[in-house]
Protein backbone atom coordinates (compact mmCIF):
# COMPACT_ATOMS: atom_id res chain seq x y z
CA UNK A 1 0.00 0.00 0.00
CA UNK A 2 1.38 3.55 -0.71
CA UNK A 3 0.91 6.30 1.29
CA UNK A 4 -0.22 9.94 0.21
CA UNK A 5 -0.75 13.10 2.07
CA UNK A 6 0.05 16.60 1.05
CA UNK A 7 -0.39 19.03 4.18
CA UNK A 8 -0.17 22.42 3.38
CA UNK A 9 -2.96 24.61 2.12
CA UNK A 10 -1.11 26.39 -0.99
CA UNK A 11 -1.64 30.03 -1.57
CA UNK A 12 0.32 31.09 -4.82
CA UNK A 13 1.02 34.46 -6.59
CA UNK A 14 1.48 37.80 -6.61
CA UNK A 15 0.23 39.17 -3.03
CA UNK A 16 -0.05 35.52 -1.81
CA UNK A 17 0.38 36.86 2.14
CA UNK A 18 -3.06 38.36 2.04
CA UNK A 19 -4.67 34.78 2.41
CA UNK A 20 -3.29 35.18 6.26
CA UNK A 21 -6.66 37.49 6.85
CA UNK A 22 -8.88 34.29 6.15
CA UNK A 23 -6.22 32.17 8.03
CA UNK A 24 -5.90 33.93 11.32
CA UNK A 25 -9.77 34.60 10.82
CA UNK A 26 -10.27 30.61 11.01
CA UNK A 27 -7.70 29.79 13.42
CA UNK A 28 -7.06 32.14 17.06
CA UNK A 29 -3.61 32.61 18.12
CA UNK A 30 -2.47 34.61 20.87
CA UNK A 31 1.19 35.28 20.05
CA UNK A 32 2.95 34.73 16.86
CA UNK A 33 6.74 34.33 16.57
CA UNK A 34 8.46 35.83 13.10
CA UNK A 35 11.25 33.38 12.30
CA UNK A 36 13.93 35.17 9.89
CA UNK A 37 17.47 34.58 9.26
CA UNK A 38 20.08 37.76 7.89
CA UNK A 39 17.59 40.64 7.05
CA UNK A 40 16.59 39.44 3.13
CA UNK A 41 13.12 39.65 4.15
CA UNK A 42 13.51 42.92 4.66
CA UNK A 43 14.42 43.81 0.99
CA UNK A 44 11.80 41.50 -0.81
CA UNK A 45 8.79 43.38 1.10
CA UNK A 46 7.99 39.91 2.86
CA UNK A 47 8.88 41.29 6.46
CA UNK A 48 6.53 44.33 6.00
CA UNK A 49 3.81 42.26 4.63
CA UNK A 50 4.22 39.96 6.83
CA UNK A 51 3.56 42.13 10.18
CA UNK A 52 0.58 44.45 8.24
CA UNK A 53 -1.10 41.29 8.48
CA UNK A 54 -0.60 40.28 12.46
CA UNK A 55 -0.82 43.85 12.62
CA UNK A 56 -4.49 44.29 11.04
CA UNK A 57 -5.62 40.61 12.73
CA UNK A 58 -4.82 42.39 16.35
CA UNK A 59 -1.75 39.23 16.73
CA UNK A 60 1.00 40.07 19.12
CA UNK A 61 4.09 38.80 17.79
CA UNK A 62 7.59 38.74 18.53
CA UNK A 63 10.57 38.08 16.18
CA UNK A 64 14.01 35.52 16.33
CA UNK A 65 16.12 36.48 13.33
CA UNK A 66 19.73 35.16 12.33
CA UNK A 67 19.17 31.68 11.13
CA UNK A 68 21.91 30.87 9.57
CA UNK A 69 22.54 29.07 5.68
CA UNK A 70 23.05 25.35 6.83
CA UNK A 71 21.21 26.16 10.52
CA UNK A 72 23.36 25.74 12.98
CA UNK A 73 22.00 23.40 16.30
CA UNK A 74 23.71 26.30 18.80
CA UNK A 75 21.23 29.18 17.32
CA UNK A 76 18.21 26.65 16.98
CA UNK A 77 18.62 26.22 20.81
CA UNK A 78 18.34 29.68 21.43
CA UNK A 79 15.30 29.85 19.65
CA UNK A 80 13.64 27.18 21.08
CA UNK A 81 14.13 29.40 24.81
CA UNK A 82 12.69 32.23 23.06
CA UNK A 83 9.63 30.52 21.85
CA UNK A 84 8.96 28.93 25.33
CA UNK A 85 9.36 31.86 27.18
CA UNK A 86 7.49 34.13 24.93
CA UNK A 87 4.63 31.63 25.29
CA UNK A 88 4.35 31.83 21.47
CA UNK A 89 1.45 29.58 19.63
CA UNK A 90 2.48 30.05 15.93
CA UNK A 91 5.26 30.59 14.03
CA UNK A 92 5.91 32.29 10.63
CA UNK A 93 8.77 31.42 8.80
CA UNK A 94 9.81 33.61 6.51
CA UNK A 95 12.69 33.02 4.38
CA UNK A 96 14.73 30.35 2.56
CA UNK A 97 14.82 26.28 3.25
CA UNK A 98 17.60 27.13 6.33
CA UNK A 99 14.26 29.02 7.86
CA UNK A 100 11.70 27.31 7.22
CA UNK A 101 13.97 23.95 8.35
CA UNK A 102 15.17 25.78 11.28
CA UNK A 103 11.03 26.77 12.25
CA UNK A 104 10.16 22.84 12.35
CA UNK A 105 12.57 21.69 14.93
CA UNK A 106 11.98 24.69 17.07
CA UNK A 107 8.12 24.18 16.72
CA UNK A 108 8.64 20.31 17.75
CA UNK A 109 11.18 20.92 20.56
CA UNK A 110 9.40 24.24 21.86
CA UNK A 111 6.33 21.58 22.79
CA UNK A 112 8.82 18.63 23.91
CA UNK A 113 11.88 20.33 25.52
CA UNK A 114 11.91 17.91 28.44
CA UNK A 115 12.17 14.90 26.27
CA UNK A 116 15.45 16.23 24.68
CA UNK A 117 18.63 17.56 26.49
CA UNK A 118 19.84 19.39 22.86
CA UNK A 119 18.94 19.64 19.70
CA UNK A 120 21.27 17.25 18.37
CA UNK A 121 19.93 14.05 20.37
CA UNK A 122 16.76 15.08 19.12
CA UNK A 123 18.53 15.70 15.70
CA UNK A 124 19.81 11.79 15.68
CA UNK A 125 16.70 10.50 17.73
CA UNK A 126 13.61 11.88 16.75
CA UNK A 127 11.47 9.45 18.39
CA UNK A 128 10.48 10.50 21.76
CA UNK A 129 8.10 12.96 21.17
CA UNK A 130 4.81 13.06 23.34
CA UNK A 131 3.11 16.44 22.03
CA UNK A 132 2.42 18.38 18.76
CA UNK A 133 4.84 20.91 17.46
CA UNK A 134 3.67 24.59 17.28
CA UNK A 135 1.72 25.20 14.20
CA UNK A 136 3.89 26.51 11.51
CA UNK A 137 3.04 28.91 8.28
CA UNK A 138 5.29 29.36 5.63
CA UNK A 139 6.63 32.31 3.50
CA UNK A 140 9.08 30.87 1.31
CA UNK A 141 11.68 33.80 -0.26
CA UNK A 142 13.99 31.02 -2.12
CA UNK A 143 13.14 28.75 -4.89
CA UNK A 144 14.69 25.30 -4.03
CA UNK A 145 14.40 23.03 -1.30
CA UNK A 146 10.88 22.33 -0.85
CA UNK A 147 11.14 23.19 2.93
CA UNK A 148 7.71 24.76 2.69
CA UNK A 149 5.56 21.69 2.18
CA UNK A 150 7.73 18.82 3.55
CA UNK A 151 8.72 17.19 6.57
CA UNK A 152 12.34 17.82 6.58
CA UNK A 153 15.07 19.81 8.49
CA UNK A 154 18.44 19.66 8.20
CA UNK A 155 21.05 20.55 10.90
CA UNK A 156 24.39 21.71 11.53
CA UNK A 157 26.77 20.62 14.15
CA UNK A 158 29.74 22.76 14.05
CA UNK A 159 31.57 21.27 16.96
CA UNK A 160 31.14 17.85 15.23
CA UNK A 161 31.45 19.29 12.03
CA UNK A 162 28.49 17.33 10.81
CA UNK A 163 25.03 17.88 8.98
CA UNK A 164 22.03 15.81 9.51
CA UNK A 165 18.39 15.41 8.40
CA UNK A 166 15.20 14.84 10.54
CA UNK A 167 11.99 14.30 9.58
CA UNK A 168 8.71 15.50 11.67
CA UNK A 169 5.43 14.88 9.50
CA UNK A 170 3.74 16.90 12.08
CA UNK A 171 5.62 19.62 11.23
CA UNK A 172 4.58 20.18 8.38
CA UNK A 173 3.93 23.91 7.53
CA UNK A 174 -0.04 23.80 7.83
CA UNK A 175 -0.12 26.97 5.08
CA UNK A 176 2.44 27.68 2.56
CA UNK A 177 2.65 31.07 1.20
CA UNK A 178 4.15 30.99 -2.17
CA UNK A 179 4.74 34.77 -3.59
CA UNK A 180 7.24 34.61 -6.49
CA UNK A 181 7.98 38.15 -6.74
CA UNK A 182 10.02 37.76 -3.14
CA UNK A 183 12.57 35.50 -5.33
CA UNK A 184 13.42 38.58 -7.42
CA UNK A 185 15.93 39.48 -4.97
CA UNK A 186 17.85 36.40 -4.78
CA UNK A 187 21.11 36.60 -6.38
CA UNK A 188 22.21 34.58 -8.91
CA UNK A 189 24.59 32.53 -7.35
CA UNK A 190 21.36 30.82 -4.71
CA UNK A 191 19.09 31.17 -7.65
CA UNK A 192 21.36 28.29 -9.30
CA UNK A 193 21.79 26.70 -6.10
CA UNK A 194 18.28 26.32 -5.67
CA UNK A 195 17.54 25.27 -9.01
CA UNK A 196 20.01 22.63 -9.18
CA UNK A 197 18.61 21.34 -5.58
CA UNK A 198 15.15 20.94 -7.25
CA UNK A 199 17.22 18.98 -10.27
CA UNK A 200 18.84 16.63 -7.24
CA UNK A 201 15.61 15.79 -5.60
CA UNK A 202 14.54 14.99 -8.82
CA UNK A 203 17.42 13.28 -9.90
CA UNK A 204 17.41 11.22 -6.69
CA UNK A 205 13.60 10.36 -6.63
CA UNK A 206 14.23 9.07 -10.38
CA UNK A 207 17.35 7.12 -9.40
CA UNK A 208 15.85 4.11 -7.05
CA UNK A 209 15.70 1.17 -8.05
CA UNK A 210 12.14 0.77 -8.88
CA UNK A 211 10.22 3.89 -10.63
CA UNK A 212 6.75 4.25 -10.74
CA UNK A 213 5.62 4.89 -14.48
CA UNK A 214 3.55 8.12 -13.62
CA UNK A 215 5.93 8.97 -11.05
CA UNK A 216 8.92 8.86 -13.39
CA UNK A 217 6.51 11.03 -15.92
CA UNK A 218 6.00 14.09 -13.23
CA UNK A 219 9.58 13.85 -12.23
CA UNK A 220 10.61 14.02 -16.59
CA UNK A 221 8.47 16.88 -16.40
CA UNK A 222 9.38 18.70 -13.96
CA UNK A 223 12.88 18.52 -15.24
CA UNK A 224 12.07 20.02 -18.20
CA UNK A 225 10.41 23.30 -16.75
CA UNK A 226 13.62 23.27 -14.63
CA UNK A 227 15.55 23.45 -17.82
CA UNK A 228 13.50 25.68 -19.67
CA UNK A 229 13.63 28.29 -17.20
CA UNK A 230 17.18 28.12 -15.30
CA UNK A 231 19.74 30.11 -17.39
CA UNK A 232 16.56 32.59 -18.34
CA UNK A 233 15.81 33.34 -14.95
CA UNK A 234 19.38 33.80 -13.47
CA UNK A 235 19.65 36.45 -16.90
CA UNK A 236 15.88 38.13 -16.02
CA UNK A 237 15.56 38.22 -12.60
CA UNK A 238 12.27 39.84 -12.32
CA UNK A 239 10.64 37.85 -14.78
CA UNK A 240 7.31 36.65 -12.87
CA UNK A 241 6.89 33.54 -15.38
CA UNK A 242 10.09 32.06 -14.86
CA UNK A 243 10.07 32.81 -11.05
CA UNK A 244 6.75 31.30 -10.98
CA UNK A 245 7.30 28.18 -13.10
CA UNK A 246 10.49 27.58 -10.98
CA UNK A 247 9.06 28.33 -7.48
CA UNK A 248 6.40 25.78 -8.09
CA UNK A 249 8.24 23.01 -9.14
CA UNK A 250 10.78 23.46 -6.45
CA UNK A 251 7.86 22.66 -3.91
CA UNK A 252 6.53 19.92 -6.33
CA UNK A 253 9.76 18.65 -6.31
CA UNK A 254 10.15 17.41 -2.96
CA UNK A 255 6.41 16.75 -1.33
CA UNK A 256 6.18 13.58 -1.95
CA UNK A 257 4.48 13.41 -5.35
CA UNK A 258 7.66 12.37 -7.23
CA UNK A 259 8.66 9.61 -4.66
CA UNK A 260 4.79 8.01 -4.96
CA UNK A 261 5.20 4.08 -5.13
CA UNK A 262 8.72 4.51 -5.78
CA UNK A 263 12.73 3.78 -4.85
CA UNK A 264 14.64 6.81 -4.20
CA UNK A 265 18.22 7.21 -3.89
CA UNK A 266 19.29 9.84 -2.00
CA UNK A 267 23.34 9.27 -2.05
CA UNK A 268 24.59 12.80 -3.62
CA UNK A 269 22.64 14.63 -0.57
CA UNK A 270 24.45 12.19 1.98
CA UNK A 271 27.54 12.67 0.33
CA UNK A 272 26.63 16.32 -0.13
CA UNK A 273 25.75 16.93 3.92
CA UNK A 274 29.44 15.69 4.19
CA UNK A 275 30.78 18.23 2.53
CA UNK A 276 28.70 21.35 3.71
CA UNK A 277 28.91 19.91 6.89
CA UNK A 278 32.55 20.37 6.82
CA UNK A 279 33.23 23.45 4.90
CA UNK A 280 29.82 25.42 5.05
CA UNK A 281 29.36 25.33 1.35
CA UNK A 282 26.01 26.31 -0.19
CA UNK A 283 24.11 23.28 -0.84
CA UNK A 284 22.69 23.19 -4.33
CA UNK A 285 26.33 24.02 -5.44
CA UNK A 286 27.38 21.63 -3.31
CA UNK A 287 25.16 18.68 -5.58
CA UNK A 288 26.52 20.07 -8.73
CA UNK A 289 29.80 19.80 -7.82
CA UNK A 290 29.33 15.75 -6.59
CA UNK A 291 26.18 14.58 -9.50
CA UNK A 292 28.05 14.19 -12.60
CA UNK A 293 31.02 12.75 -10.75
CA UNK A 294 28.42 10.22 -8.80
CA UNK A 295 26.27 9.37 -12.02
CA UNK A 296 29.69 8.74 -13.59
CA UNK A 297 30.95 5.91 -11.13
CA UNK A 298 27.80 4.41 -10.27
CA UNK A 299 26.72 3.68 -13.94
CA UNK A 300 30.05 2.29 -14.92
CA UNK A 301 29.93 -0.24 -11.89
CA UNK A 302 25.91 -1.13 -12.05
CA UNK A 303 24.39 -1.80 -15.44
CA UNK A 304 20.93 -0.96 -14.31
CA UNK A 305 22.41 2.79 -12.97
CA UNK A 306 23.51 3.14 -16.10
CA UNK A 307 20.53 2.21 -18.32
CA UNK A 308 18.32 5.10 -15.89
CA UNK A 309 21.46 7.34 -16.61
CA UNK A 310 20.75 6.62 -20.35
CA UNK A 311 17.20 6.41 -20.23
CA UNK A 312 17.34 10.26 -18.71
CA UNK A 313 19.86 11.71 -20.71
CA UNK A 314 17.42 10.56 -24.16
CA UNK A 315 13.86 11.58 -22.65
CA UNK A 316 14.80 14.80 -20.99
CA UNK A 317 18.27 16.11 -22.51
CA UNK A 318 17.48 14.97 -25.99
CA UNK A 319 21.12 13.03 -26.39
CA UNK A 320 21.89 9.58 -27.26
CA UNK A 321 23.80 8.03 -24.94
CA UNK A 322 25.76 7.72 -21.25
CA UNK A 323 28.59 9.52 -21.67
CA UNK A 324 26.51 12.45 -23.75
CA UNK A 325 24.24 12.56 -20.77
CA UNK A 326 27.01 13.36 -17.97
CA UNK A 327 28.46 15.86 -20.52
CA UNK A 328 24.91 17.11 -21.00
CA UNK A 329 24.46 17.51 -17.21
CA UNK A 330 28.30 19.20 -16.70
CA UNK A 331 27.55 21.90 -19.44
CA UNK A 332 23.92 22.36 -17.66
CA UNK A 333 25.74 22.98 -14.34
CA UNK A 334 28.25 25.36 -15.91
CA UNK A 335 25.98 27.52 -18.03
CA UNK A 336 24.01 28.20 -14.56
CA UNK A 337 27.32 29.35 -12.82
CA UNK A 338 27.70 26.44 -10.52
CA UNK A 339 31.37 24.50 -10.26
CA UNK A 340 32.30 21.32 -11.17
CA UNK A 341 35.71 21.60 -9.39
CA UNK A 342 36.48 21.66 -5.79
CA UNK A 343 38.63 24.59 -6.13
CA UNK A 344 36.06 26.48 -7.29
CA UNK A 345 34.71 26.84 -4.17
CA UNK A 346 36.00 29.84 -1.99
CA UNK A 347 35.09 28.04 1.32
CA UNK A 348 37.40 24.91 0.31
CA UNK A 349 41.35 25.67 -0.23
CA UNK A 350 42.27 22.38 0.12
CA UNK A 351 41.47 18.69 -0.21
CA UNK A 352 43.61 15.67 0.59
CA UNK A 353 43.62 12.20 1.50
CA UNK A 354 42.82 12.98 5.34
CA UNK A 355 39.94 14.92 4.05
CA UNK A 356 38.42 12.31 1.89
CA UNK A 357 38.49 10.08 5.08
CA UNK A 358 36.38 12.45 7.20
CA UNK A 359 33.63 12.87 4.09
CA UNK A 360 33.78 8.92 3.66
CA UNK A 361 32.90 8.34 7.40
CA UNK A 362 30.65 11.01 7.46
CA UNK A 363 28.58 9.91 4.44
CA UNK A 364 29.07 6.29 5.65
CA UNK A 365 27.50 7.30 9.28
CA UNK A 366 23.91 8.54 7.55
CA UNK A 367 24.54 6.69 4.41
CA UNK A 368 24.55 3.04 2.70
CA UNK A 369 27.00 1.05 3.83
CA UNK A 370 27.12 -0.75 1.11
CA UNK A 371 27.93 2.37 -1.37
CA UNK A 372 31.40 2.36 0.60
CA UNK A 373 33.31 1.86 -2.70
CA UNK A 374 31.46 3.60 -4.92
CA UNK A 375 31.43 7.11 -2.36
CA UNK A 376 35.58 6.34 -2.25
CA UNK A 377 35.90 6.27 -5.50
CA UNK A 378 33.81 9.82 -5.99
CA UNK A 379 35.53 11.04 -3.48
CA UNK A 380 38.73 10.51 -4.59
CA UNK A 381 37.96 11.81 -8.31
CA UNK A 382 36.55 14.97 -7.00
CA UNK A 383 39.41 15.30 -4.92
CA UNK A 384 41.80 14.70 -8.10
CA UNK A 385 39.93 17.07 -10.12
CA UNK A 386 41.32 20.50 -10.80
O1 LIG B 1 19.46 34.77 5.71
P1 LIG B 1 18.84 35.69 4.72
O2 LIG B 1 19.17 37.10 4.92
O3 LIG B 1 17.37 35.45 4.57
O4 LIG B 1 19.53 35.36 3.30
C1 LIG B 1 19.42 34.09 2.66
C2 LIG B 1 20.71 33.28 2.75
O5 LIG B 1 21.82 34.10 2.86
C3 LIG B 1 19.29 34.32 1.18
N1 LIG B 1 17.91 34.56 0.74
C4 LIG B 1 16.80 33.84 0.99
N2 LIG B 1 15.73 34.40 0.36
C5 LIG B 1 16.19 35.50 -0.27
C6 LIG B 1 17.57 35.61 -0.04
N3 LIG B 1 18.33 36.62 -0.52
C7 LIG B 1 17.70 37.54 -1.27
N4 LIG B 1 16.38 37.48 -1.56
C8 LIG B 1 15.60 36.50 -1.07
N5 LIG B 1 14.30 36.45 -1.40
O6 LIG B 1 19.80 33.15 0.57
C9 LIG B 1 20.80 32.58 1.42
C10 LIG B 1 20.57 31.09 1.50
O7 LIG B 1 19.36 30.81 2.17
P2 LIG B 1 19.01 29.32 2.65
O8 LIG B 1 17.69 29.36 3.32
O9 LIG B 1 20.16 28.76 3.39
O10 LIG B 1 18.94 28.54 1.24
P3 LIG B 1 18.11 27.28 0.82
O11 LIG B 1 16.70 27.60 0.63
O12 LIG B 1 18.85 26.73 -0.33
O13 LIG B 1 18.22 26.28 2.08
C11 LIG B 1 19.36 25.50 2.28
C12 LIG B 1 19.21 24.60 3.49
O14 LIG B 1 18.11 23.66 3.33
C13 LIG B 1 18.61 22.32 3.51
C14 LIG B 1 20.04 22.44 3.06
O15 LIG B 1 20.84 21.35 3.50
C15 LIG B 1 20.45 23.76 3.69
O16 LIG B 1 20.75 23.60 5.05
N6 LIG B 1 17.76 21.36 2.78
C16 LIG B 1 16.49 21.17 3.22
C17 LIG B 1 15.65 20.24 2.63
C18 LIG B 1 14.28 19.97 3.08
N7 LIG B 1 13.78 20.60 4.10
O17 LIG B 1 13.61 19.13 2.51
C19 LIG B 1 16.09 19.43 1.50
C20 LIG B 1 17.30 19.92 0.82
O18 LIG B 1 17.87 18.84 0.15
C21 LIG B 1 18.31 20.56 1.72
O19 LIG B 1 19.20 19.61 2.28
ZN1 LIG C 1 18.61 19.15 -1.53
Amino acid sequence: MNYYNLKPRYYFGEGAVSCLEGEFARRKFKKALILYGGGSIKLNGAYDDVVKQLQKANIDFVEFSGIEPNPRDTTITSAIDFVINNGVDLILAVGGGSVVDASKVIATLATNRSKYNTVWDYVTNPKQLQQLPIPIISVITLAGTGSENNAGSVVTNLDKKLKKGVHQQYAIPYVAIEDPTYTYTVNAWQTASGIFDCFSHLLEQYFGQNTFEWTKEIIFAQLRVLLKYAKFVIDNPTDFTSRANILWTTSMALNSTTSFASDSDWNVHTLEHAFSGKWDITHGAGLALITPTYLEIRGKKEEWFYKKVEHLGKEVFKVSNFEETILFLKSFIKAIGLPLKWNEFKEITSFDESDVNELLNHSLQFGDESLKETYLEVLNTLKNDI
